[in-house]
Order: C-alpha cells, then sequence, then structure tokens
C-alpha cells in the first residue's frame, strides 16, 4: 500500500474503501453482503493496509455506518475514518447533533474526517461551517472536508472556517475527469485532498460490462455511462486499459485506479462487492505506470464521448423500460 504524503493525524492509503454500498437497497447486493461479505471486505482491507473508509450518513439511511463500525471494531482508532452530513437544516445546532449520531452509529469519539456530502444551493456555507467549527472545538471531529463543491465553493467553505478544509470528494475517473480543470491544480498547489469517488465509473472500468451484459442494480440503471450507446463508446478506452494491464499482469480495473492515483493529491475509494475486488483494488495501489502508458490511456479517455447530460435522459429511460436505446 502507498500513503498520502501530506501532515494528518494518522495516515491516508491511496486507495481506500467506499462503503455506499454496505446495507444500500440501491446497489442491490442484498442481506448476505450486508450481514456478512461487507465485515469481511472491512477485516481484508485492515490486512491490506487500507486505512482511509468514507461513508455518510445517508448510505442505507445510517446502516453502512454500522456495518462499517462493527467491521472495524477494534481498530475503528487505528483508521483514517470519514462520513458525510447531508446539509439538510445546516444549522451549527443541527450539525453538531448529526456530528454525535454519526459518531455514535460508527462506535468512535472521534471522527478523522467530516464532510459535506453536498453544496447546500440555498444555504451559504458559514452556517454550516459554525457548526463543523464547534465539533472541531469538542475535539469530535478532527479535519473537515467537502464533496461535490466547485472551487470556488470549496474556497469559501475554507473562509468560512477559518482554517483548512482538506479534502473535495469529487466523481473522478478515466470516464469522468472534470476535476483536472481546477480541481485538481489546485489540490496540489495547496497541499489539499482529492478524494476520487466512482474510481471505476462504478465498474464500467473493469471491463466486464459490455452492451450485452449490462448491470441491472438500481445505481446504474440510472447512470447514463452505463446506456448501451455508452458501453459501445467505451470499448476503446476498456482496449487500452487491457492492453496496459496485460503488460503489468494485473487487470483493467486495477489499471484504472493506478491512472487515477498517480497524481500525489488524489486518493480513490473504490467500492467494493467481494473480498477479491477489494484486494484487487488494494494492489493497484502498488502499479507503478510508465510515462507512455499513462499517456495512453489519457488519449484514450480523450477519445471516450459518453452521451452525458439532458442527451441522454430520454435514452436512460428507453434502457430502463427494456428497450435498449
Ligand atoms: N460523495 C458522493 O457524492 C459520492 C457519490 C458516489 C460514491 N461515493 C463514495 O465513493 C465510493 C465508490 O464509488 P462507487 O461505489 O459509486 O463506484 P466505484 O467504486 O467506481 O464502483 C464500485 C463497484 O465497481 C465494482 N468493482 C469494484 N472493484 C472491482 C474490481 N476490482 N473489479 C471489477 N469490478 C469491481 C463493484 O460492482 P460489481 O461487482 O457489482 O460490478 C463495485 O460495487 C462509494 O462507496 C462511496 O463511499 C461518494
Amino acid at each position: 500500500m502507498r500513503y498520502l504524503e501530506i501532515d494528518t493525524a494518522k495516515r491516508i492509503s491511496k486507495i481506500g474503501l467506499g462503503t455506499w454500498q454496505f446495507g444500500s437497497r440501491e446497489w442491490g447486493y442484498g442481506d448476505a453482503y450486508a450481514g456478512s461479505e461487507a465485515k469481511a471486505i472491512v477485516r481484508r482491507a485492515l490486512d491490506l493496509g487500507i486505512t482511509l473508509y468514507d461513508t455518510a450518513e445517508i448510505y442505507g439511511f445510517g446502516r453502512s455506518e454500522r456495518i462499517l463500525g462493527q467491521a472495524l471494531g477494534d481498530d475503528r482508532d487505528s483508521v483514517f475514518l470519514a462520513t458525510k452530513i447531508l446539509p439538510v437544516m445546516p444549522i451549527a445546532p443541527v450539525v453538531v447533533q448529526r456530528g454525535v449520531a454519526s459518531a455514535e452509529r460508527l462506535g468512535v469519539k472521534h471522527l478523522d474526517l467530516y464532510q459535506v456530502h453536498q453544496p447546500n444551493p440555498a444555504v451559504r456555507d458559514g452556517t454550516i461551517m459554525r457548526g463543523m467549527r464547534a465539533l472541531q472545538r469538542t475535539g469530535l471531529v478532527g479535519e473537515v472536508g467537502v464533496s461535490n463543491y466547485s472551487l470556488r465553493r470549496w474556497i469559501a467553505a475554507q473562509d468560512a472556517l477559518g482554517s483548512r478544509v482538506l479534502s473535495n470528494q469529487v466523481k473522478f475517473s478515466l470516464a469522468w475527469r472534470k476535476p483536472e480543470q481546477d480541481l485538481l491544480p489546485y489540490a496540489f498547489s495547496h497541499n489539499r485532498v482529492i478524494i476520487a469517488y466512482s474510481p471505476l465509473a462504478q465498474g464500467l472500468l473493469s471491463g466486464k460490462y459490455d452492451q450485452f451484459n449490462r448491470p441491472s442494480n438500481q445505481v446504474r440503471a440510472g447512470n447514463s455511462m452505463f446506456l448501451p450507446e455508452n458501453l459501445e463508446r467505451a470499448a476503446g478506452l476498456i482496449a487500452a486499459l487491457r492492453e496496459v494491464a496485460d503488460a503489468h499482469s494485473a487487470t483493467p480495473a486495477q489499471v484504472a485506479l493506478a491512472w487515477l492515483i498517480r497524481s500525489s493529491c488524489v486518493v480513490a475509494i473504490p467500492g467494493a462487492s467481494s473480498v477479491a475486488q477489494v484486494e484487487s483494488n488494494a494492489a493497484a495501489a502498488d502499479i507503478d505506470l510508465a510515462d507512455d502508458e499513462y499517456q495512453a490511456l489519457t488519449a484514450a479517455s480523450d477519445r471516450f464521448r459518453p452521451v452525458t447530460g439532458l442527451a441522454a435522459a430520454p435514452r436512460l429511460a428507453r434502457a430502463r423500460y427494456g428497450r435498449g436505446r
């Protein structure tokens, strides 16, 4: 495993573990997963040197936090535990009460990173950051983070907090490179962290899905990347991943993660549906891509032009009702 080179109270592994999947109906992994596989994934992740664990109060309406806390057991205090608050009614007393509730579900007295899940469009960050400051003063929260924030709003949040907002958790992968525009240069030059979510584009970059074999769960049924047309368009990117993977005796998913975390300020938090996947993802931290491999993957990603946004909406509706594209 490799770790972020940044001054934090605990080490942060370059590959973390995302736990939206734990106990969330929308992933459809079922009771056996929530009841036992999730725990086995966490225990194996610990063995493999993963220290960064990401959850949120909204995942499974608290179930993810509970499952993660129980699975970590006595190791809870040695890892870098990150959770998130959904900023509904983000006034200070509510923020404090919700932070305490998350810590209780996780079974800890300290949250290493408390993140604002998404910007509240109607309430400025001064309000929520008053609550975050109070939580930091009591010692319940170590670092404050944000998620899905623009650069402008990240900086504004930091001004409002009056100290560093360590990280911005954003969608970032070879299939979605928007954070490269301004978030990455900012994080790089200011010693901040980009936490890449959906780093495998929810499994697309593993290469196991195509237009004839599409995942069926609710999360991916609503993700335009899995439209038959986009799966077809992704074939070139998957082929480039396979070529590099073959040279490293690795898999396309591992190479996709290695590409992401090559930037010194980026960590990735892939979710896992099995112990084998968390093993594979952890091993990706040790893959060194050569410059020409990195460039070939970037170029293949440049050529990938998925249908997204408004243009994808009618296609998503059609795909959902089984009429293909
Ligand atoms: N802040 C936010 O707004 C936000 C939004 C989304 C996610 N997140 C966080 O980011 C984490 C990760 O994002 P994500 O779950 O959306 O997407 P992801 O990590 O890109 O995809 C996870 C899925 O990919 C497949 N997979 C994982 N490892 C694999 C491997 N080695 N080989 C092949 N397939 C593999 C698994 O699905 P199958 O095996 O079923 O194919 C797994 O459930 C979440 O758990 C959550 O903590 C945050």
